[in-house]
């Protein structure tokens, strides 16, 4: 195995401590939520690529299609040293990303950061071993916390795909942009994948297939809650509910409770009642059209250099320059 090195800025008992606060947080409230980032276990992260392959699940397949046409101008573009991968997950499509800039001559570095250590070793190791020259350095954490650790020769290429921006709330968002530009400096890029708004039928199918993997998904975040903090949930006790809300332009994913129950969550000290038909949110992922994402990227002092979308116009990419 190839030696890849990893700075980690986040500990097993952080995530536990995290954990714990965002339950607290979350399930006292008066409407239920969860963060759409305690999927991701091993079991989670695995459910989610099973995801990218469904037939109703068009995101990764569309932002594939601009990646594979446009890696080049990206290259020219951004003419980056470092490609910095927020939130790698595995690197298919950053392959797509790597091939382009390394033909064109100017890629020295990798930089995959994400909250999963062990998922990161493994795309890192799998990546230098089909890119030997590439330097890698790979970073454990959240990129709404450690953004200011980035490492790299300049110019970087932030790339942050999949339309995981959708996660976060519109004022997280903004924070976010805001904390990308500041970590960089002028001249250096931001990718940014961003699905957009299509009819309603189209969107709850892509988060409610027909194969129940996405039910199983969003299930899991249940099983995470009991492994880490010893909880009760019958994940099974919970119906998955896939809600385009058109107000707020987001696909709300929620697990309903079918009856009345009592849960015990002694890692969070908690005991959370749910009343029949009671939810918790446990996703938003929000949809984007041209003109808004343009403009808060711009409030966010980034000036948007290319914008492209599949042939379907279902999914779009930002160019931006710091
Ligand atoms: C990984 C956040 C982009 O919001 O589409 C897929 C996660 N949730 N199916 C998305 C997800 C349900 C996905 N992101």
């Amino acid at each position: 195995m190839t030696e890849v090195d990893l700075d980690v800025h986040r500990s097993e008992s952080d995530i536990t401590e995290q954990l714990r606060a965002d339950v607290r947080a979350g399930l006292e409230a008066d409407r239920k939520w969860l963060s759409p980032k305690w999927f991701y276990d091993a079991r989670g992260s695995e459910l989610f690529e099973k995801i990218t392959a469904l037939p109703e699940y068009y995101p990764t397949r569309s932002e594939r299609e601009v990646l594979a046409a446009r890696g080049g101008e990206i290259a020219e573009s951004s003419g980056a040293h470092t490609l910095v991968e927020l939130g790698s997950g595995s690197s298919e499509k950053t392959r797509l990303l790597l091939d382009a800039l390394t033909d064109h001559g100017t890629l020295r570095e990798f930089v995959p950061l994400d909250v999963s250590g062990t998922a990161l070793a493994e795309a890192a190791e799998a990546i230098k071993a089909d890119y030997p020259s590439l330097e890698i350095r790979g970073v454990v954490g959240d990129f709404t916390q450690h953004l200011d650790l980035l490492p790299g020769d300049r110019p970087r290429l932030v790339v942050f795909l999949g339309g995981t921006i959708g996660n976060f709330l519109p004022a997280e968002r903004a924070a976010f942009l805001h904390s990308v530009r500041e970590v960089l400096d002028e001249g250096e890029w931001l990718l940014l994948g961003t699905d957009l708004v299509k009819d309603r039928e189209t969107l709850e199918r892509a988060y409610d297939d027909a194969a129940g993997v996405t039910a199983e998904f969003n299930r899991n975040v249940l099983h995470v809650i009991n492994n880490g903090l010893g909880a009760n949930f019958d994940p099974a006790a919970f119906d998955h509910v896939s809600y385009w809300d058109e107000e707020n332009e987001w696909v709300e994913m929620r697990l309903r409770a079918r009856e009345a129950v009592t849960v015990d969550i002694p890692g969070a000290d908690l005991l959370v009642k749910f009343a029949e038909g009671e939810y918790v949110r446990t996703e938003i992922s929000a949809k984007f059209r041209r003109d808004g994402i343009a403009a808060e990227l711009a409030e966010a002092g980034f000036s948007v250099e290319k914008w492209w979308t599949d042939s379907e116009s279902r999914f779009g990419v930002s160019l931006a320059r710091s």
